[in-house]
């Protein structure tokens, strides 16, 4: 059986992990600045990580949500605490584009309204409903077209207002940063008034902090930096460190009912247990702290190369921005410099997504690369 050829891939072929090293069948080690679309938050097989993964699989590895799973229970507890959401009540599943599927089809259980607004360039997943309040029209097939979504741009308080007047709207997505859209981010008076209005018209606001949380931009969630308290807030990506994992935290004004949302894999025994290293790991390495120290410094560094025109993004979640097509560059850092990064809709954006444990010496290793690659193509 062939596999269904639907990636565009380079020719690595990845076979260890360390931190931010990726090691290949032939022994070339790779720095890691992207964690495989932003991941790998604590570092490839962390000792700490793996300890706790193998040890539940000694014991349970996965039961379905029919009996009693204290796991689920702890790791709620202590996301709530390191993300100071312990008001919010948690539905696990599996995946980005899950846990945005629940949170826009609870939002509708709830005030009983299907139509959404979304933002340009927006990215919430492939799913029927995440891809709808996804703006790109290659990946939202006729199906997914049947939803009802208005697109806006960010910023605009006056569209938005005029679209929530209607009376019909369901939810508000957003991303507090927007990852494969580009790097760009709302204004925090935008974020501010998003709430107020979604409050006013009886819409439910949510937070996809898919990419952005886990404490990639500085703070434990991206939406942090505006002071604003979402309904709904949806999480996945760092999680897991590479477990699959997702969740769905819910303001608890939203009562839960019983068969409401569910699946057979979200909240295993092995997801928790990578959840709950994750947080412990986080927290005990102050993981935050070093996403702060480490963008500084990477900003710092990055002025002393000429062609970059711009950085987007905060923390660990940056994109650099040049003048021309990146893809080229993108390739020659990876097959001849051994460094991985990112790309982006914005074709001229390289995206920067490293563990959160990554070191000022790794930052620099990239500034050489990145100084020889440009150098190296312009001749
Ligand atoms: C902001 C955001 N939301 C949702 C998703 C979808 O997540 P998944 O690929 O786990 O379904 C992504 C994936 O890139 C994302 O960046």
């Amino acid at each position: 059986m062939n596999l269904f050829n639907v990636y565009p891939l380079y020719d690595v072929t990845p076979v260890k992990a360390l931190d931010c090293i990726i090691t290949d069948e032939k022994g070339i080690e790779y720095l890691d600045l992207y964690g495989g679309h932003a991941v790998i938050s604590v570092g490839h097989t962390h000792p700490e990580y793996v300890a706790k993964l193998k040890d539940q699989l000694d014991h349970l590895a996965f039961y379905s949500n029919a009996i009693q799973n204290p796991i689920q229970e702890e790791l709620a507890t202590k996301l709530g605490k390191l993300s100071d959401c312990d008001d919010y009540d948690l539905f696990l599943c599996s995946s980005g584009a899950e846990a945005n599927e629940n949170a826009l089809k609870l939002a509708s259980f709830v005030n009983g309204k299907s139509k959404v607004i979304a933002f340009n360039n927006s990215f919430h997943g492939r799913t029927s409903a995440a891809v709808a309040v996804t703006d790109n029209e290659k990946i939202n097939a006729p199906l997914n077209k049947q939803q009802k979504v208005t697109f806006l741009p960010f910023d605009d308080v006056e569209a938005l207002e005029n679209e929530l007047k209607k009376g019909d709207i369901s939810s508000v997505i957003i991303e507090s940063i927007q990852g494969v859209g580009g790097l760009d981010q709302a204004s925090t008076l935008f974020f501010q008034t998003l709430e107020k209005l979604c409050k006013t018209y009886g819409a439910i606001l949510i937070l996809d902090e898919v990419q952005a949380g886990y404490g990639r931009t500085g703070k434990f969630f991206g939406f942090q930096h505006h002071n604003i308290k979402p309904d709904i807030i949806t999480i996945a990506k760092g999680m897991g460190n590479g477990f699959p994992i997702g969740g769905v935290l819910i303001g608890n004004h939203i009562p839960a009912v019983s068969g409401m949302l569910g699946t057979t894999f979200g909240g295993n025994h092995l997801s928790c247990a990578a959840g709950i290293a994750v947080l412990d790991i986080i927290e005990k390495e102050k993981l935050i702290d070093n996403a702060i120290s480490i963008s500084a410094y990477f900003q710092e560094q990055i002025k002393s190369v000429p062609e970059v025109i711009q950085i987007k993004g905060r923390g660990l979640m940056l994109g650099i921005e040049f003048d021309f097509d990146v893809s080229a560059l993108r390739k020659k850092l990876i097959i001849e410099k051994h460094v991985f990064t990112g790309s982006a809709s914005n074709k001229n954006l390289l995206r920067i997504l490293p563990p959160l444990t990554i070191k000022k010496e790794a930052i620099d290793q990239f500034i050489i690369a990145l100084k020889e690659a440009l150098a190296e193509i312009k001749s």
